[in-house]
Formats: structure tokens, C-alpha cells, sequence
């Protein structure tokens, strides 16, 4: 599990998190939704370790400030919301860099990992080319690629590693967004932990086991996705009329503007 609590992050002098807690078990898919600058990415980067906080978080029981970069990269991988690189290296070079971070296993399954995780993410044949000379989305799954080498078995020796995913969809076109929340999901059904930044409110109703929503820095709401997407809170948090359907038969709920949004509902 990961778990915050009273976590605060600031910048300079500015709050841009306060007073956080939350829980992200392994097994479940957490998404995190909530408005442009509410502090999802300064959220997720603090879960990650990647910067300072004030209060606590724990993964696996550990405090992550006291938590060398080492063991974290074993314990968890991180899909950044925006990856540019300055060098033409190619898609195999940096699928490679998740699997120097991370610890994948024995050299034989080493070898093919790369090939193995463009596979999943619907890129097989793609090691060759420059990623440069890629579309954004087939860019933005060859960084998850990248990622799910770095933590490819979702339990290490009973111990659960986390999938930390910022925006993993917001290039792709419909079938690759299935594919990638599907990846994230499978990881989550055999053990592992995802926690993901998602704008899209149905692939969250889709795929979402708990469901944090930030607003202003702040929790605004948190728990299972039937407690959370409800229209008020949406409306509240997202400054818009938006109605949450249930078809009959318990298939999962879909969420649609109401109005063209020109303010507060
Ligand atoms: N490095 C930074 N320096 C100053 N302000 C920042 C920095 N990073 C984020 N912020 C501010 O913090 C707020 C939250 O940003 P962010 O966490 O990226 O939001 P979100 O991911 O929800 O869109 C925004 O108002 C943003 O301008
Ligand atoms: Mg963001």
C-alpha cells in the first residue's frame, strides 16, 4: 500500500498540496481526477519520491524520505505527464533505461523485455526507430513500455510494487486507451498497485477500484468510484453541470456534459 498522510508539498513559498492523506492499495487501481493546476502531478510526484514533502508517506511500510533511489525504483515505476528528450535515441534504447532502474530479474528475461513490453503496448516491431520520429501517443506508450520494464513482475518476493502513471492516455486514440488501461489493470488483478492521473471521467468510472478527486490542492473527495462519481461532487470540483448515468443491467456508469460549461452550475 501506499499511504499518505497530512502530506503537504510547497513550492518556494507557495502550498500547492496540503493536508493530503490518502490510501492506494495493492490489488486496486486508484485514479486521481480533479481540475487543470489542482496539484495531481505535484501529488503523484511527491508519492514517487521525487520530491520534498512535509508529513508522511509510506510505501510498503517505509517512509519514502528515508527510502534510498535504489530500493524505490525496485518498488515503483513513474510515467511522467510530459517526456522530451534532446537526443535521437532509439525506442529499444529507452525501453532499456526501465529496465536499468528497475530489477527485472535474470539476464536471459532482461534480453527480451524490451520486445516483450512494446508488445503489450501494441508497438512490436517499433525497437529500431528513432522516438523521435514517432507520433505524441505512440511516443507516450513507448515511455509506458519504458516503465512496465522497470517493474515488469507486479509482486518481487511477496512485496507489491506500483505502477505511478500522470496522464497515461491523454495522447491516444480510443483502442489504445483501452489497451493501456487494461495493462494497468491486469498489473493491479495480479498484485501490483497503479496509481493514475486521468482526465477522462468514464475511462475512470471504466477502470477506477478507488478514486481520489484534488481540488485547489486539497482532497476534495476519495473512495470507491460508485461513492465518488456522483454529480454534485463532480459539479462542485469541476465548475460544470455533468450527469452521471446508470443503464439498467450494472454495467458501469457514464458521465456526460449537461450544458456547454461557461461557469459555476
Ligand atoms: N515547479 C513549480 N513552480 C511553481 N509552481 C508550480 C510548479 N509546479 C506546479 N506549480 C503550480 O502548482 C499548481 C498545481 O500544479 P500541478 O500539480 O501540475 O497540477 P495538475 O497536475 O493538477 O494540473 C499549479 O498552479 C502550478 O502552476
Ligand atoms: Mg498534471
Amino acid at each position: 500500500m501506499i499511504e499518505a498522510s497530512g502530506l503537504s508539498v510547497a513550492i518556494g513559498v507557495k502550498p500547492i498540496v496540503s493536508e493530503v492523506s490518502l490510501k492506494a492499495r495493492a490489488g486496486e487501481v486508484t485514479v486521481i481526477i480533479g481540475p487543470n493546476g489542482s496539484g495531481k502531478t505535484t501529488l503523484m510526484r511527491a508519492l514517487s519520491g521525487e520530491i520534498p514533502y512535509a508529513g508522511s508517506i509510506r510505501m510498503n511500510g517505509n517512509e519514502i524520505a528515508g527510502t534510498k533511489l535504489g530500493q524505490l525504483s525496485a518498488m515503483r515505476a513513474v510515467l511522467p505527464q510530459a517526456t522530451s528528450l534532446a537526443f535521437p535515441f532509439t525506442v529499444r534504447e529507452i525501453v532499456r533505461l526501465g529496465i536499468l532502474d528497475g530489477r527485472p530479474g535474470g539476464a536471459a528475461q532482461s534480453e527480451r523485455l524490451p520486445e516483450l513490453a512494446l508488445e503489450r503496448v501494441d508497438l512490436a516491431g517499433y525497437a529500431g526507430r528513432f522516438y523521435q520520429e514517432l507520433s505524441g501517443g505512440e511516443q507516450q506508450r513507448v515511455q509506458l513500455a519504458r516503465v512496465l520494464c522497470q517493474v515488469w513482475q507486479p509482486v518481487e518476493e511477496g512485496v507489491p510494487r506500483y505502477l505511478l502513471l500522470d496522464e497515461p492516455v491523454s495522447s491516444l486514440d480510443i483502442r489504445h486507451q483501452l489497451v493501456i488501461m487494461e495493462i494497468a489493470q491486469d498489473f493491479a488483478r495480479n498484485g501490483g498497485g497503479v496509481v493514475a492521473i486521468l482526465h477522462d471521467l468514464n475511462l475512470t468510472a471504466m477502470f477506477a477500484d478507488h478514486v481520489i478527486v484534488m481540488s485547489g490542492g486539497r482532497l476534495a473527495a476519495s473512495g470507491a468510484r460508485a461513492e465518488v462519481l456522483k454529480d454534485d461532487i463532480l459539479a462542485r470540483v469541476f465548475q460544470c453541470a455533468l450527469k452521471v448515468n446508470a443503464l439498467p443491467g450494472g454495467m458501469v456508469p457514464f458521465v456526460l456534459p449537461q450544458t456547454a460549461c461557461s461557469g459555476a452550475p
